[in-house]
């Protein structure tokens, strides 16, 4: 049974009510930070958004976008705008833009027009678990998203990710 974190579920369920902007949760491991996102897309969906759930693997040897490969698979399967997005989650697994700084600008670009493509007709949530573990294209597409979603309407989708450290999430760099 979940108890408590009351302040913590409003703040998800207004951001996942809203449809737009992202939050971080950040705690040590065993907080309770994968229960409070599980707690809040429970009732993201109950409210009619679609939740697409991404984690990076924390044991190594993942490829890389492996949390957001998770997350454009399931919306392809769920979701319209398949196609747009479908074609985000074969470039991601292939990997054939990594380490080209362009083409890797370009997927996230598609990445961006995808998601506002499928949110044009629902809220979508996202929620990536287990950043500390992602790699650095995975955290540098979480940016591109977060910072292009400010200039990009309609907005109607939120993101929150789960990140076990003390401090804000990591820049892709690792810089913080
Ligand atoms: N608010 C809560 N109420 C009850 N049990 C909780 C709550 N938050 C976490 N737990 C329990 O604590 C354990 C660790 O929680 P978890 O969400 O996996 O932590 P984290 O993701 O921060 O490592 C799990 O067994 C979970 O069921
Ligand atoms: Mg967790």
């Amino acid at each position: 049974m979940f108890v408590g974190r009351t302040a913590e579920m409003q703040s998800l369920a207004a951001l996942f009510e809203v449809g737009s902007g992202s939050a971080f949760v950040i705690g040590p491991p065993g907080i309770g930070k994968t229960s409070l996102c599980e707690h809040g897309a429970e009732r993201a969906r109950r409210g009619g958004a679609f939740v697409a759930w991404g984690r990076a693997w924390e044991f190594g040897g993942a490829p890389p976008f492996f949390p957001w490969l998770r997350v454009f698979t399931t919306l392809s399967e769920n979701v319209t705008a398949h196609r747009a997005l479908g074609d985000v989650a074969t470039r991601l697994r292939d990997g054939s833009e990594d380490g080209d700084a362009r083409g890797r600008l370009l997927l996230f670009d598609a990445a961006r027009a995808a998601l506002v493509q499928a949110a044009s007709v629902g809220t979508i949530v996202l929620i990536l678990d287990d950043v500390h573990a992602a790699d650095p294209g995975s955290l540098q597409l979480a940016r591109y998203l977060q910072h292009s979603s400010r200039s990009t309407s309609p907005q109607r989708w939120a993101r929150a990710a789960a990140h076990a450290g003390m401090g804000p999430p990591p820049n892709a760099d690792g810089s913080r």
